[in-house]
């Protein structure tokens, strides 16, 4: 049987890619699938608390969990600092686009005859979790509480997969760090996934790849451990 040691908790998860609207018909996404996101939101419903899900993933809502469509960074900025106004946690798993098109075309982007394809031009979409962290400086989010962040590395020739998620915790001031390793072929809309969770505090967690299930049941006991 679950632990019920997340009553009296409301926590906020994203889940899934965005999507950029580049035309009526096409956008700029990625793989995400959501799949991490959704079982963090029914595990944290299992173990007690009270979960909004920010999500544009084409997956079922999971039981007891409140849901917040969502397509564009934007979109998913909003609705997430809304959401964390009265959240004790806010767990990031959502794969949000860097970049978005600069200017959305009215009507269908089409081939002509002979001509040039036509050329997106990008600009930055805003740091959510970043935006977070600030909004909590500033006491718009609960000053306890606690912003989970996630990070999908690949290893380079300068450095791990590791070194680059303890760079990214530093960098982006949350409490604490997922940090994947994907590929084309691993994590993304995979069933299973793997990796460390870094604490601010030191604490470093390695879990073996395993279900989504049981990665997010790891998560989540990080987070009771770093509440208590
Ligand atoms: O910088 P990077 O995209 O690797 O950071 C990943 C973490 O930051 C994830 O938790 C993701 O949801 C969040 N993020 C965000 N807004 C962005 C980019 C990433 O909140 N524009």
């Amino acid at each position: 049987s679950l632990p019920w040691d997340l009553a009296g908790k409301h926590i906020v998860v994203t889940s899934g890619g965005t999507r950029e609207e580049i035309d009526p018909v096409r956008f700029l996404g990625n793989r995400s699938s959501g799949k991490q996101g959704h079982a963090l939101a029914a595990l944290a419903v299992a173990r007690g608390a009270e979960v909004t899900l920010v999500t544009s993933a084409d997956l079922p809502t999971p039981p007891a969990v409140t849901e917040v469509r969502i397509e564009s960074a934007r979109e998913l900025r909003e609705e997430t600092l809304r959401a964390a106004a009265t959240a004790d946690v806010v767990i990031k798993a959502a794969a949000v686009a860097d970049f978005r098109p600069s200017h959305v075309s009215e009507s269908k982007l089409k081939k002509g005859t002979g001509a040039e394809p036509a050329e997106i031009r990008l600009e930055r979409n805003p740091d959510i979790l970043a935006d977070l962290v600030a909004a909590r400086g500033r006491g718009e989010v609960p000053t306890s509480c606690l912003l989970v962040g996630f990070a999908a590395e690949t290893g380079d020739a300068s450095a791990s997969v590791l070194e680059h998620g303890r760079a990214k915790l530093a960098r982006k001031g949350c409490d604490l760090l997922v940090v994947n390793e994907v590929g084309r072929d691993t994590t993304f809309g995979r069933d299973h996934n793997g990796g460390w969770i870094l604490d601010s505090d030191g604490g470093e967690t390695l879990v073996d790849r395993a279900s989504k299930d049981i990665l997010a049941g790891r998560i989540l006991d990080a987070v009771v451990e770093r509440s208590r």
